[in-house]
């Protein structure tokens, strides 16, 4: 708690690693074999247009593409969605 206060007080960007894990409930891409969560770490570590996102952080590309509406539902709902 003293680290997460010294950290604001000079005004410096912080993660959220001390705060409890959310756990992920969201849904499973079979072609990406990941969750819409782990998809949207990718994006948000490497940030890509969607049909480029869709080829490398997920495997939707190549798969069924079943859930390619869903999976940009929820980057969008997350602020992660960027147009191509
Ligand atoms: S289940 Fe996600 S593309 Fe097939």
């Amino acid at each position: 708690m003293a680290l997460f206060q010294r950290t604001l007080l000079r005004g410096e960007a912080f993660t959220m690693s001390a705060a409890p894990e959310e756990a992920d409930d969201s849904p499973y891409c079979c072609c990406s074999a990941a969750t819409f969560m782990e998809i949207l770490e990718r994006q948000r570590a490497e940030p890509l247009p969607f049909m480029e996102l869709l080829m490398v952080h997920a495997g939707c590309g190549g798969g069924c593409g079943s859930c390619i509406d869903d999976l940009e539902a929820y980057l969008r709902q997350h602020d992660a969605y960027i147009e191509d």
